[in-house]
């Protein structure tokens, strides 16, 4: 820990000492509405599982409605939110064990179109849920697909061309939670001591509804952090050990997750699921988009707080200070009951997956990200960018010409990052990967087995305000021999021109 944040930490620390108002951002130079004094400490939320059915072959069949709703977040306030499935904020946490077919069938009860993307979903493209499957008021959109892929923290959102950040930011996100049959030996119990973390932050105005108003290049920014929609939480905690699902559902703001005194974490899973071997760590950075679990040791009867803490994005200050990476604050605080049951080890080995090969990389792609622009190219939903054969492994470099923190998110993809002296078998498995300014970011890539020669799937900056202003591009996965299409039917939505 620099000096620096140092000082800022445990300045942080006593001022939370004071008072109960502790979840509000810590030094808000962003512009946003100064930090408020918020309500006293409140129990975590925890999104329910969402129900399904089974139909007549088998399938896990689920439910979402998507309509708008009202919330309460800050005592006496109202807020006019966004919601799946009777939630009026956040959506049901979905499930599925690998092997499982599923329906999801989406209805629209908002206002205008949206989508519903599964983040992370190894899937075909008609399934995929972005800007060209669009679901218009009223309407009920199925995806159905064999779920095939390691376990791991999903999630699902909105993902309308053009209009992705103000449909997330009004509270439209859920996670999707993939099992399959290894067992890992980590804890496993929904909300006892496997337990979802849902970061949002979002600025209100006055009148109590969210403020979505930018007020920077990075996206919007709030000063009040959400955990699962709860302002200040606390978790009463059971068990010696809990595993913790984070999420960062933000639209721009990243976070580094640690103990309040930078306690060892240890982290056993990012987007793509378990890592080969759990790892000591004193904290997790996540961009937007990213996930991570993490495994917290407690003590009966002490409480921890988990914070976000100030961190470096490779970028100018003022610019840091715009993705909120200079902040400081509480995201929740463990409060371990008297006497807690004792969790096992944390086993030694947790996926078996074998690593993706570099050596057998078909080809290698380069991507500049340079204003918010790909190649320099903004996303024209009617536009082939790319073509990638089914299934194939390739080497993708993304390289970040910009002074803005973008990160890049393959939709239908594993990526490992190649990172010096990290050997391939100790390699994350991701989804979205931080690119930070003029650095380049060298990945395996694999695509997954669906082919289909006219749908695209995206590739593009999770930072969603970047993603809106076009900083997509497409790609079409074909069998081999398969001829792809030229151009793709244009999607509903904002035109960049
Ligand atoms: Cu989480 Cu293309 O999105
Ligand atoms: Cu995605
Ligand atoms: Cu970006």
């Amino acid at each position: 820990m620099s000096p620096l944040s140092r000082r800022r930490f445990l300045g942080a620390t006593l001022a939370a000492a004071g008072a109960a108002a502790v979840a509000s951002v810590a030094g808000c130079a962003t512009g946003a509405p100064p930090p408020r004094t918020l309500p006293a400490r409140r129990p975590l939320a925890i999104p329910p599982l969402a129900p399904s059915t089974r139909d007549a072959a088998g399938r896990r069949v689920v439910e979402l409605v998507a309509a708008p709703g009202t919330s309460t977040f800050l005592p006496g306030l109202a807020t006019p939110t966004w919601g799946y499935g009777g939630l009026p904020f956040g959506g049901p946490t979905l499930h599925a064990r690998r092997g499982e077919d599923v329906v999801l069938r989406v209805t629209n009860r908002l206002p205008e179109t949206t989508t519903t993307h599964w983040h992370g979903a190894t899937l075909p493209a008609r399934a995929d849920g972005g800007p060209h499957q669009p679901i218009a008021p009223g309407a009920t959109w199925e995806a159905a697909w064999r779920v095939d892929q390691p376990a791991a923290t999903l999630w699902y959102h909105p993902h309308p061309h053009g209009a992705t950040e103000r449909h997330v930011h009004r509270g439209l996100a859920g996670l999707f939670l993939v099992d399959d049959d290894v067992p890992a030996g980590l804890p496993d119990r929904y909300g006892v001591d496997d337990v979802p973390l849902v970061l949002t932050d979002r600025a209100f105005a006055p009148d109590g509804a969210f403020d979505e108003q930018h007020r920077n290049a990075v996206g919007l920014l709030g000063d009040t952090v959400l955990v699962n929609g709860t302002v200040a939480p606390y978790l009463e905690v059971t068990t010696s050990r809990l595993r913790l699902r984070v999420l960062n559902a933000s639209p721009a703001r990243s976070y580094r997750v640690a103990l309040d005194d930078e306690a060892p974490l240890t982290l056993v899973g990012t987007d793509g699921g378990l890592l080969p071997a759990p790892r000591t760590v004193d904290g997790v950075v996540l961009t937007p988009g990213e996930r991570a679990e993490i495994v917290v040791d407690l003590r009966p009867g002490v409480r921890r707080v988990l914070r976000s803490v100030s961190h470096d994005l490779g970028t100018v200050n003022g610019i840091t200070q715009a993705a909120g990476a200079n902040d400081t604050f509480d995201l929740l605080e463990l409060r371990p009951a008297d006497r807690l049951e004792s969790s096992p080890a944390v086993p030694a080995r947790l996926s078996r997956e074998a690593p993706l090969d570099a050596t057998a990389a078909a080809r290698t792609r380069r991507f500049v990200l340079s204003d918010n622009r790909i190649n320099g190219r903004g996303m024209d939903t009617t536009r082939v960018d790319e073509v990638v054969e089914v299934a194939a492994t390739e080497i993708w470099e993304f390289a970040n010409r910009h002074t803005q923190p973008h990160n890049i998110h393959v939709h239908d993809a594993r990526i490992q990052v190649l990172e010096p002296g990290v050997p391939a078998a100790e390699r994350p498995w991701k989804d979205t990967v931080a690119v930070p300014p003029m650095t380049t970011v060298r990945a395996l890539v694999r695509v997954g087995p669906h082919a289909d020669p006219e749908v695209p799937y995206m590739l593009h900056c999770h930072l969603l305000r970047h993603e809106d202003d076009g900083m997509m591009l497409q790609f079409l996965v074909v069998a081999p021999g398969q001829r792809p299409a030229t151009s793709i039917a244009a999607a509903p939505g904002h035109d960049h021109g």
